[in-house]
């Protein structure tokens, strides 16, 4: 092994994985990173977080003046929980990490995360967590617009009926027993709104290695990324 090879394995990089709903994009994101010894982000959850807080708060995502408020009084923190071996989001304190899953914030989150404001609020902390590398974060816009930058950049797709019965599964693991047809309607709802809002869109970094997870087993997944590392062309 030559040892600029010996150097692209030891570098301490940024992983950002973008991908639609229910692609596998989060459990693979926190196997890598636990592999690694690296911080593992979930945007995801900071996106349904703030809609926790809107819909508590009874917050009017029309209203400007509303969202800014609210975003003044919105602290997002992620610590590791001992129990799950994982970390967990918490909102001005409380911890939410079993809430922001409900069915009732995943019809909303996509409109709160159309949201300029709320963008821009979000991307300002995740950039500052990713400043001393080491970390993989995932979500919709992390290698086009949080860390353009980001030395590996993957995109994972899946067939929608794969993404559906692994969403169902991980409901069912949170007690909530939901029909395929409403998880069907709402992952395609939530694509479109995604892909085509105008506010950083869902799009495939042109820099990004796609991984189709539709015929993948968990561990595989999670193998192609460690590969990829590996590979000096993959890592910019
Ligand atoms: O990954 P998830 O399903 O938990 O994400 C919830 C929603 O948050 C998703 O519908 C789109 C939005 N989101 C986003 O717009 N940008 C991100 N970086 C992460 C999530």
């Amino acid at each position: 092994m030559t040892s600029s090879n010996q150097n692209t394995e030891l570098k301490t990089i940024i992983i950002a994985i973008d991908g639609y709903s229910g692609c596998g994009k989060s459990s693979t994101a926190k196997a890598v990173a636990a592999r690694l010894s690296y911080a593992y982000i979930d945007t995801g959850a900071m996106y349904r977080a703030v809609t926790l807080y809107f819909y508590r708060h009874k917050v009017d995502y029309l209203s400007k003046g509303q969202v800014r408020k609210a975003l003044t009084s919105i602290l997002l923190e992620f610590k590791f929980d001992e129990t799950t071996k994982s970390s967990h989001i918490y909102l001005n304190g409380e911890n939410v990490e079993s809430l922001i899953r409900q069915m009732h914030i995943s019809e909303r989150v996509s409109n709160v995360s159309t949201i300029a404001e709320v963008r821009h609020f979000l991307v300002a902390q995740q950039r500052l967590m990713g400043t001393k590398k080491g970390i993989v974060m995932d979500g919709r816009d992390i290698g086009t617009v949080v860390f353009p930058d980001a030395e590996l950049k993957v995109f994972m797709t899946a067939q929608v009926p794969t993404r559906a019965l692994r969403r169902q599964k991980e409901l069912k693991s949170l007690g909530q027993e939901v029909e395929l047809s409403e998880i069907i309607n709402n992952l395609e709802k939530r694509d479109l709104i995604d892909s085509t809002r105008e506010e950083s869109p869902l799009r495939k970094a042109d820099d990004a290695i796609e991984i189709d997870t539709t015929n993948l087993e968990f561990e595989e997944q999670v193998t192609k990324i460690l590969e990829l590392m590996k590979e000096p062309q993959s890592i910019a």
